[in-house]
């Protein structure tokens, strides 16, 4: 069933019924990411929030949010995935067990002269880029970052500042910048550490989402025993959606959450892919335009495509203006509530929610009540710091 609201539409798909995930992104590996980020000397793990007067004013019983604004001062979650895959990758090119190891074994001088022989490259609208970076500077080796066009100066400058990278805005989409890097690695015998997967490129997304589960895994405590009977995810290629997505409904067999997928319209390749219901990928090609740049991808994740297409509740597709005001109300808190800073790919799921929960019939075809408990993910902070001053001051 399709709906067409005013600003989004959503998709409720009737079948869910295709094969199985090969990939599992549960409690266990969970585990094994969250050890290696503990071992950063600069760990901590980021707020659980909860919006509890936005959630009675709504009528829900809670909205919760993990604030990835402040990660490991990036200003998004994505420096969790590239620090581990990079580990991960660390450890298998120096034979050490990642049961074992940790970021300490890599401060040993000789293991670090071996660590400044790699260079890692990976293409990004904004933020796994600047993970990427980061990440090569702790592990002290070399990264090149390639943009798809209409990449803000800003962020580029951002991804050099957090690490080791070199940085370039290409001319092509986000699809053609994974492309260029995936040659550029080939072509100078270097590793491509990319947040999606395809035929033949599996084990490093698997990796980086792996190391996304440090979010998940921490939220599941900071729940304190609550089990979120909702979890609104965005999705850009569905590396991170389809890794939570995955580790929430394994962590409660029971009673899973309704998993509700969040992308821009202009590049919702998540819902039309579950629109055409034939269990494939699809792709939204062009240049989509949207100022949610994390999330303006063209092609789903091969690895949790799967996960996505059998377990989510719905799909909606947003115009800007959701996210637009999800960072205004993250700004503005009702109430007692704290004021979180969000960016433009980390609000849309609370513009969204609001206005399901504003509309009664779509509260009821979410199957939202008085006891409902949310779990939103703000995955970014002000990542562009221009912009997001002018939008949550109203100007644009
Ligand atoms: C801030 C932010 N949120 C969400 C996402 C979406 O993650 P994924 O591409 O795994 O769907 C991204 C991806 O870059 C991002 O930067």
């Amino acid at each position: 069933m399709e709906l067409k609201v005013q600003d989004f539409s959503v998709l409720f798909p009737q079948n869910n019924r295709f094969p199985p995930a090969d990939a599992a992104f549960g409690p266990d590996k969970a585990r094994l990411a969250k050890r290696f980020h503990n071992s950063l000397p600069f760990y901590a793990p980021t707020k659980l929030v909860a919006l509890s007067d936005l959630a009675r004013e709504y009528g829900i019983g809670g909205i919760f949010v993990k604030d990835e604004s402040t990660r490991f001062g990036l200003k998004a979650f994505k420096g969790l995935g590239g620090s581990y895959a990079m580990f991960r990758i660390l450890c298998e090119k120096l034979g050490l067990d990642p049961e074992e190891a940790d970021f300490m074994t890599f401060q040993d001088p000789a293991v670090r002269a071996v660590c400044r022989r790699f260079r890692f490259y990976t293409a990004t609208d904004g933020n796994h880029g600047k993970g990427v970076s980061w990440a090569a500077g702790l592990f002290g080796c070399d990264s090149f970052v390639f943009m798809p066009a209409g990449s803000s100066e800003a962020r580029r400058r951002a991804i050099e500042e957090a690490g080791t990278a070199k940085a370039v805005i290409t001319e092509g989409n986000y699809d053609e910048a994974v492309e260029t890097a995936r040659l550029e690695a080939e072509k100078n015998g270097g590793i491509l550490i990319q947040d999606t997967a395809w035929e033949g490129y599996r084990q490093i997304p698997e990796w980086i989402i792996d190391g996304y589960l440090t979010l998940a895994a921490e939220a599941a405590g900071q729940l304190g025993g609550r089990v979120p009977t909702h979890l609104f995810l965005q999705a850009g290629v569905g590396a991170m959606a389809g890794g939570l997505l995955d580790y929430f409904r394994r962590l409660f067999p029971a009673q899973p959450p309704r998993t509700v997928l969040a992308e821009p319209r202009e590049a919702n390749c998540h819902y039309v892919s579950a629109q055409a219901a034939d269990g494939e990928a699809h792709t939204v090609g062009g240049n989509p335009v949207t100022i949610m740049a994390g999330l303006n991808c063209g092609t789903p994740c091969l690895v949790t495509w799967p996960i996505i297409r059998g377990h989510s509740f719905a799909f909606c597709a947003c115009d800007d203006i959701i996210t637009r005001e999800g960072m205004r109300t993250f700004a503005h808190p009702h109430g007692s509530d704290p004021a979180v800073t969000a960016g433009e790919s980390g609000a849309v799921t609370l513009g969204l929610l609001l206005r399901i929960l504003r509309d009664a019939a779509l509260r009821e075809a979410f199957g939202f009540t008085q006891d409902s408990n949310v779990l939103l993910i703000n995955t970014e902070g002000d990542t562009d710091p221009d912009v997001y001053r002018e939008i949550v001051s109203g100007q644009i």
